[in-house]
């Protein structure tokens, strides 16, 4: 049955190792993590945003999610990705989430941590672990001079964190969501993240991680897409930041476009086709492939057993 991230990410710390919180939107996309988690004996995080919630119904995410992580004898998580307020999170926790996020880094420092308490004061009874954000995810660019004010502050996450009691902490490093992460070369700021884990008492999260692998890219524009300048966090600063201890990888875009790229092909591919069945498998096999790569990665690969 369903775990707490923080039981995923506490043994993923204690081995040196990151888990990887996968994005779904509907059944094919579950059906590629939890195929994925048997068959690279690996424990994830399935993950769903308010949005994608909207999209799908949170009664029907959630219960084909409870269905994924039943019928699989590793450690599953299911979690609510940037939660915005407290009713949502309660819902959540009311369907059987068994992780949740308020993400309340939009708020000044008080109010983000006056929310985040009462977050936490919500979910922890019910034995539901609770991640928050502190700082804005913003692609490190030469040319931005306040990168400072948006890049999560070491001392600032310490206090944090023992003023929410939050079990994880989104940082900010320089990752950014989407496709389009950088305009010139990718640059994280591992100082900053050697110094948040050194001094703030909690788990780390790597949000905005998607690395944007160029096969994928090549396989959607031969099909037609046009994705020009997309880039996302090349693999050895993804290695880098588990070396630092990010126990929690969020991957969101890279299965987006490996999605694109799969449907795009039987479409282009195949023009008498039109069994849906037949559209999305594929698409579904291309996922795959990207989340057991992420797995093996991020070294969560045989970590289950
Ligand atoms: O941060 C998570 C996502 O990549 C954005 O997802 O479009 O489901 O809100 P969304
Ligand atoms: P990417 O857009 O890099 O996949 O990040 C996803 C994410 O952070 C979801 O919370
Ligand atoms: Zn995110």
């Amino acid at each position: 049955m369903l775990v707490t991230n923080k039981e995923i990410m506490s043994d993923a710390l204690a081995k040196g190792y990151a888990v990887g919180a996968f994005n779904i939107n509907n059944l094919e996309i579950l059906q590629a993590v939890a195929e994925s988690v048997v068959e690279e004996r690996s424990p994830a995080i399935i993950a769903a945003t308010p949005s994608a919630i909207r999209y799908g119904g949170l009664e029907y995410l959630a219960a084909i999610a409870k269905i994924a992580a039943k019928s699989v004898s590793q450690p599953v998580a299911l979690h609510l990705d940037h939660g915005k307020n407290l009713e949502t999170i309660s819902k959540c926790i009311d369907s059987g989430f068994s992780s949740v996020m308020i993400d309340a880094s939009h708020l000044d420092f008080e109010e983000n941590i006056s929310l985040t308490r009462k977050a936490v004061d919500l979910a922890h009874p019910r034995g539901v672990s609770v991640e928050a954000e502190l700082g804005r995810l913003a692609g490190i660019e030469d040319d931005i001079r306040q990168i400072d004010a948006v890049l999560t502050d070491p001392e600032a996450a310490r206090e944090f964190v023992n003023r929410t009691r939050v079990d994880a902490l989104a940082v900010a490093v320089g990752t950014s969501h989407g496709a389009y992460k950088f305009k010139g070369e990718p640059k994280l700021d591992f100082k900053r993240l050697r110094a948040i884990r050194r001094i703030a008492d909690t788990l780390l999260v790597l949000h905005g991680a998607s690395s944007v692998p160029t096969w994928i890219i090549e396989k959607a524009t031969r099909y037609g897409a046009n994705l020009a300048g997309a880039k996302g966090i090349p693999e050895d600063h993804i290695r880098k930041a588990i070396s630092l201890g990010i126990s929690k990888i969020n991957i969101d875009t890279d299965l987006r476009l490996a999605f694109t790229g799969g449907v795009r092909e039987i479409l282009a591919t195949s023009p008498k086709e039109f069994d849906p069945r037949k559209i999305l498998g594929p698409a579904k096999e291309t996922i795959k492939q990207v989340v057991k790569s992420k797995m093996r990665l991020f070294g969560s690969s045989c970590k289950a057993s």
